[in-house]
């Protein structure tokens, strides 16, 4: 029994002792041209950084943490040239560490990290969806901030197309990684979002650019008596349907197709957004909003549920300018609260709600008050 607890406070003091060397070794090794090298080098940075993941190098070394390279070659069935190449490379970028002759992830910057502050984010459909439909478009994107284009979606769709969303919904691979990157993407703050106890008072919602339903049947688990509708496009909604149907949840959960730009649909006391306002202007916004306080009832609400951006400081958030606007139909950003409560204040919404999450996300809950 003794002999146990001195075993287990020697094995976590050696983990918090490796984890310590570690975060000193990063401080210490850190060539200071690597910022330059990243920015330079980036594609090549990226498929290293991917081939780790996909190769399975980064779950490995959480879980044997401290694996010598003859260990890595036999475990992950790698020769050592290949490996040596791989792990060099991610070595110098401080994607992995060496102490003596063993390998640990970087606990700063690897999916250990990742986890540790929220077990729901998927890392890999996030690299997998840009790997196979965004990048391969971000050659575009020089022509597209000069010319105020989506240049990346006109490569692939052409310069008639549709929106970027409806494209890739009849494109049946895209779509699958586009909704398993957005699912893992909202799973961060699903579970919280959803417990928020104004949907306790919604009796039938309007899950507005619902996809395929991630939204929709968390609120309905949580919430056992509310109704909710999917609104997306049609090739969408055939995803949202499956999914109801195999969370045997199709008696209270449905779809419905429409863009919202055109028309929404009354007869919801309550209105999802969830990550959707990013998706088109502020001049859309707008019409949305509009057409989303057209159709609902007195009292009744809408929920923004937004990643944003600060007037004051620069977060990853703006990074995502670029994606907007070379492929995801050359309109959108993240917004900054003050922009979208301006806009829910000049479609005569009272806001009621304001709550702030984890990755930088809001919760704003807006009232129509006619009388
Ligand atoms: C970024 S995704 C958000 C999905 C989901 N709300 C979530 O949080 O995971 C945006 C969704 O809006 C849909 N969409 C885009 N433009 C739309 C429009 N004009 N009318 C209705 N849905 C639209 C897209 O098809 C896509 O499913």
């Amino acid at each position: 029994m003794l002999n146990n607890i001195i075993k287990k406070m020697k094995y976590n003091f050696d983990k918090k002792l490796v984890k310590f060397i570690l975060k000193k070794k990063i401080y210490q090794k850190r060539d200071p041209d690597l910022h330059q090298f990243i920015l330079m080098f980036g594609s090549l940075v990226f498929q290293l950084y991917r081939s780790g993941m996909v190769l399975g190098l980064y779950d490995l070394l959480d879980k044997e943490e401290g694996l010598k390279f003859e260990e890595l070659s036999q475990k992950l069935q790698i020769e050592n040239y290949p490996l040596k190449v791989l792990l060099n490379s991610l070595e110098f970028l401080q994607v992995i560490l060496k102490i003596g002759e063993k390998y640990y992830n970087n606990p700063t910057i690897t999916f250990s990290a990742l986890k540790k502050h929220n077990k729901l984010f998927s890392m890999n459909s996030t690299i997998e969806y840009f790997n196979m439909v965004v990048d391969p478009t971000f050659t575009e994107l020089p022509t597209s901030i000069k010319e105020n284009k989506p240049m990346g979606l006109y490569k692939v769709y052409g310069e008639d197309c549709n929106s970027f969303y409806e494209e890739i919904s009849n494109d049946p691979t895209k779509v699958e990684y586009f909704s398993t990157f957005m699912q893992g993407f909202t799973n961060v703050n699903t579970d919280e979002v959803t417990s928020e106890s104004i949907f306790g008072k919604c009796k039938n919602i309007l899950d507005v650019g619902g996809n395929k339903g991630v939204i929709s049947v968390a609120l309905a688990k949580k919430h056992p008596k509310l109704k909710a509708t999917v609104f997306d496009y049609p090739e969408v909604i055939k995803l949202a349907q499956q999914r109801f149907e195999k969370h045997n949840l199709s008696n209270r959960l449905s779809v419905l197709s429409g863009n919202a730009l055109e028309s929404i649909p009354a007869g919801y006391d309550c209105m999802t957004m969830f990550h959707f306002i990013d998706i088109f202007s502020p001049e859309q916004n707008k019409i949305i909003l509009k057409n989303i306080y057209d159709a609902l009832p007195d009292k009744g609400i809408v929920c923004i549920f937004t990643p944003i951006t600060y007037l004051n400081k620069r977060c990853v958030n703006d990074l995502m300018g670029s994606y907007f606007l070379n492929l995801a139909n050359g309109k959108g950003e993240f917004y900054n609260v003050e922009e979208i409560k301006h806009w829910l204040g000049s479609t005569k919404f009272s806001i009621i709600e304001e709550k702030y999450f984890t990755f930088n996300e809001v919760f704003l809950v807006a009232q129509k008050n006619i009388s």
